[in-house]
C-alpha cells in the first residue's frame, strides 16, 4: 500500500486551532456585548436525563443570524441537494453501531440552543496569540493537500480522559481550510472532550470555525454564525454511547459538504440530518472551495503535552480494533459534488507529531475511504 508514506511525520500544526481556553485568551462575557440568548423568545426548555438544558428558539430569531455579515440573510432550511456518494454500508469485518444525536425534540420552527452551565463562554481571541502563548497541541491523523468542497468521515465514539479542571481538550476532528498564514479560514466540527468550555469531562459533540479575516476562533454559539437548521440536534451535544474497551463499539458518521447552489457549507449526520451551516457569506477563503482537509486525533491545552492527556480511546494504535480509536471511511467530496477516496499520494500525508505520546497504524486505502487506528494514553509518568 502507502508504504513510501508510512514513516512520514507531518508538521500537523498549522491548522490546530480549536478553541482552548488557556491563559493569556481574553474573554467576553454573555454581559459583555455579544451573544446574549434572547431568553424572552425561548418556546421551551427542555431538560435530558444528564442534565443538558436546552432553550428551543424560532429559527430565525437565533443568536447567529446577528452576525453584521448576515444581515438579511434567508435561513435555508434544507440543502438543495445531497452529495452523489455510496451511502451503503459494505460488509465489514466490524461494524460499530451508530451513535445518534438527533436526541433533542424542540417544537417545530425552533432549534436548540445548549445552555452552557459555564457563564460567559465566548471565547473572542486572537490566534496570533494563541501561536505565541505556550499552548501545547499533538495531533494523530491524515491530511489532504488538494481541492475540497466536502467530507464524510466515520469516527469511532471513545471518551479520553482529560483533566476535569484543565483547560486542555482531546477531540476526534475533521477540518477543511482555505488561506495561508493567519489568513485561513476553517471550519470543522467532531467530537471532544473539552471541560473548560463544556464543565464536565463527557464527550460531546461540537463544531468550530476560525473567519480567517476577523481570526477570531469560534465554537459552538459562542460567536455568531453558525446557522441551526435541526429541531433535533445542537452543537454541543453530549453522545449517549461511549466505545467499550474489549467490548461494544460506537460510530458517528458526520459530513461537511459545500451547497453547490447556496455555496453554504452544512454539516449533517450519517442518515444526512441537517445540523445547519455555515453561511458562505462568513468567508473570504472558504468561499468557493477549500485547499486543505485534516482528519484524526488532537490534543491540545496548556499542559496537554506534560500531562497524560489521552487521544481516541487512551490506547496506543497497535492494540487494534476495539482497543485503539479507529477512524474510516475517509472520502472527499469533489468539484462534481460526488464523494471519492483520495488516493493521490503526492495530496496526501499522514503522521504524528509525537510518536512517543501517539501513535498511528494501519494507515489504509479502502475502495470505502480512508483509514487508521490512532490514539495513545499521552505522557505517562
Ligand atoms: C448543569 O447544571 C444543571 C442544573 O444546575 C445540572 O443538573 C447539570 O448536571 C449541569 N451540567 C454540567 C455539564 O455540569
Ligand atoms: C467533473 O466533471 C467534468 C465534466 O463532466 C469533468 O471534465 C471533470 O473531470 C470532473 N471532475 C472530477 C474531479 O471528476
Ligand atoms: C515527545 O514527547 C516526549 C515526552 O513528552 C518528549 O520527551 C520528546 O522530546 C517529544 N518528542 C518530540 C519530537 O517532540
Amino acid at each position: 500500500m502507502k508504504e513510501s508514506q508510512a514513516n512520514k511525520v507531518i508538521l500537523l500544526m498549522s491548522f490546530l486551532a480549536l478553541v482552548t481556553r488557556g491563559k493569556g485568551i481574553s474573554y467576553q462575557t454573555r454581559g459583555q456585548n455579544s451573544h446574549i440568548l434572547p431568553y424572552g423568545q425561548v418556546s421551551k426548555i427542555i431538560q435530558l436525563k444528564c442534565g443538558d438544558v436546552y432553550d428551543c428558539i424560532d429559527v430565525h430569531l437565533q443568536p447567529s443570524l446577528n452576525h453584521p455579515q448576515l444581515k438579511d440573510h434567508k435561513i435555508q432550511m434544507q440543502p438543495s441537494s445531497f452529495p452523489i456518494g455510496l451511502d451503503t454500508e459494505p460488509q465489514f469485518l466490524h461494524s460499530e453501531s451508530q451513535v445518534q444525536p438527533s436526541i433533542i425534540d424542540c417544537p417545530e420552527g425552533t432549534v436548540p440552543v445548549l445552555r452552557n452551565n459555564i457563564s460567559g463562554t465566548s471565547a473572542t481571541h486572537d490566534i496570533h496569540v494563541m501561536g505565541s502563548m505556550g499552548i501545547e497541541r499533538a495531533a494523530a491523523g491524515i491530511e489532504y493537500r488538494g481541492d475540497v468542497y466536502g467530507t464524510t468521515v466515520k469516527i469511532n465514539v471513545w471518551q479520553p480522559k482529560v483533566n476535569k479542571d484543565s483547560k486542555d481538550v482531546s477531540a476526534t476532528w475533521v477540518h477543511i481550510n482555505n488561506g495561508v498564514g493567519e489568513h485561513t479560514d476553517r471550519i470543522g466540527a467532531g467530537i471532544m472532550v473539552n471541560p473548560s468550555f463544556s464543565g464536565d469531562i463527557s464527550v460531546r459533540f461540537h463544531i468550530a470555525w476560525t473567519e480567517g479575516l476577523e481570526k477570531k476562533v469560534c465554537m459552538d454559539q459562542s460567536c455568531r454564525g453558525f446557522v441551526q437548521v435541526s429541531r433535533k440536534w445542537a452543537p454541543g451535544v453530549r453522545l449517549d454511547h461511549v466505545s467499550v474497551y474489549d467490548g461494544p463499539q460506537w460510530a458517528m458518521i458526520i459530513k461537511i459538504f459545500k451547497d453547490p447552489k447556496t455555496k453554504n457549507w452544512w454539516v449533517t449526520d450519517g442518515k444526512n440530518i441537517p445540523l445547519g451551516y455555515w453561511p458562505n457569506g462568513l468567508f473570504t477563503f472558504l468561499y468557493d472551495k477549500g485547499n486543505f482537509a485534516f482528519w484524526g486525533g488532537i490534543v491540545q491545552g496548556p499542559t496537554a503535552t506534560s500531562t497524560a492527556v489521552e487521544m481516541g480511546s487512551g490506547h496506543f494504535a497497535s492494540e487494534g480494533y476495539q482497543r485503539a480509536a479507529i477512524i474510516r471511511k475517509i472520502q472527499i467530496l469533489n468539484e462534481n459534488n460526488t464523494y471519492v477516496t483520495a488516493e493521490d499520494d503526492l495530496k496526501l500525508a499522514h503522521g504524528t507529531s509525537n510518536s512517543t505520546l501517539y501513535t498511528i497504524d494501519k494507515f489504509r486505502v479502502d475502495t470505502d475511504g480512508l483509514g487508521m487506528y490512532y490514539g495513545g494514553p499521552g505522557l505517562v509518568a
